[in-house]
């Protein structure tokens, strides 16, 4: 018998923070330990994505997964059986031979990257190990900085305004707890200004407050009001990060901004955007520039990615080859890294670790649709991952994560110290 051998592996359908139904896989081991993990579901997805399998047909908008949970229950708990938990190359080698395509829509992304992670859990289950210190975490880990929502928009908003997250990171902040604390008076101010505004509408898919705003760029101007009413000096402890998702309103080198009322190039946009970062205090800027655009991208980095983070979503959906040949050509500057878009752990740590090698940055990512997993925290200090986004400081699907960033802080001789900012491209 060895400890991390594995016994059994479950499929359960369970429910997301949108409602819909995903995939949960539990993988016991012959020692009698169990790790589990559920799969996360993106909205603005890229082309190049691992592909969920859904039944379609009229139950839950098509949404449901009685075809992915029955590739775990029979297929893949028929292959894993036997095999080594903790061999986690291997055990990813076989369930991609087993799907057999590209994109692993056979047996289904969600099934897939459920059952690798649920690998992961229970060969630390078994090795008596939190998860962060299976994967690589030792006493002196730093916990990532957090990249947190304060405005939820684009395809998570009902496309109320064209850019998808408006969000907050506490660049001056030292440890991970007082990035937390910063943020959640951020939070609290920003709701304020649009509850006094007449602008408080609820709150957006990932639980950034739902942008009843004007024009794109008023999003800004509350961010930045916000900062300031929380008592924080923008740019030196609270700087603003964008997500602009741009692969949802632009194709074929046209971005149609809806509540802007116009269309612009990509040289207009790349103007737009260098015109917002002399304005306001941003230091990150993910997807300036749609996915079949990579000309855009590498003059928006050309032209700004000295000064700010460039991440690729979209464009480079968590794939090695890709941040390899993205890293060679300039194209951005920074990766984020979810590991549903890949399909496996493994792929997902080799493309964080190509970001690694080219001197990238790399931000471990959740989805829009999200659950109480709380996994990508571990990924991130296991890794040493140096940032970490979640969506907002609000709904328990994103509480969890920063909670569980907090419980991970306790265990450290740190207490949940932040890399430098030396460590970012905005500190050097
Ligand atoms: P998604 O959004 O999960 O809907 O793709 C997150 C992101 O674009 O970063
Ligand atoms: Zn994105």
């Amino acid at each position: 018998m060895s400890a991390t051998r594995i016994a059994s592996v479950t499929g359960r359908r369970l429910w997301d923070s949108r409602g819909r139904p995903t995939v949960e896989v539990e993988m016991t081991t012959e020692s009698g330990a169990s790790g589990r993990a559920m799969a996360p579901a993106g909205a603005s997805t890229g082309t190049g994505e691992a592909v969920d399998r859904r039944d379609g047909g009229g139950a839950f908008g098509g949404f449901d997964v009685t075809g992915a949970v029955a590739s775990v229950n029979e297929e893949i708990a028929a292959t894993l059986r036997g095999m080594d938990a903790a061999d986690q190359d291997g055990l990813d080698a076989r369930l991609i031979e087993l799907d057999g395509t590209e994109d692993k829509r056979r047996l289904g992304g969600n099934a897939l990257i459920a059952a690798s992670m649920a690998a992961a859990h229970a060969a630390a289950a078994a090795l008596r190990m939190p998860l962060w210190r299976y994967l690589g975490g030792s006493d002196d880990s730093l916990l990532p900085l957090p990249e947190i929502q304060i405005f939820g928009g684009g395809a998570h908003a009902g496309r109320r305004v064209d850019i998808q997250d408006f969000m907050c990171i506490a660049v001056g902040a030292e440890t991970f707890a007082q990035a937390l604390d910063w943020t959640a008076e951020v939070y609290r101010a920003a709701g304020s200004l649009m509850a006094g505004a007449g602008k408080l509408r609820g709150v957006a898919d990932e639980g950034g407050f739902w942008p009843a705003f004007d024009g794109n760029e008023e999003a800004l101007g509350y961010l930045t009001r916000a900062i300031e009413a929380a008592g924080l000096e923008p740019g030196g402890q609270m700087a603003i990060s964008l997500d602009i998702a741009a692969s949802e309103f632009g194709r074929g080198g046209v971005y149609r901004l809806a509540r802007d009322g116009r269309d612009l190039d990509s040289g207009a946009m790349i103007d737009m955007l260098k015109g917002w970062l002399g304005r306001y205090p941003i230091v990150s800027i993910e997807d300036p520039l749609a996915e079949d655009d990579p000309k855009g991208l590498k003059a928006f980095t050309d032209a700004a990615g000295a000064a700010v983070q460039v991440i690729g979503d979209d464009y480079l959906v968590t794939n090695a080859e890709r941040v390899r040949a993205a890293a060679a050509g300039g194209i951005c500057n920074a990766v984020l890294v979810k590991p549903n878009q890949a399909g496996t752990l493994s792929e997902t740590r080799a493309a964080f670790d190509a970001a690694r090698a080219a001197g990238w940055g790399a931000v471990v990512s959740a989805r829009s649709g999200e659950t109480e997993d709380v996994t990508i925290v571990h990924l991130a200090v296991g890794w040493g991952a140096k940032q970490l986004k979640v969506g907002a400081f609000a709904r328990s699907e994103r509480m969890a994560k920063w909670n569980e960033g907090l419980r991970i802080a306790d265990a450290l001789d740190n207490r949940g110290a932040l890399p430098p900012r030396t460590a970012f491209p905005w500190g050097r």
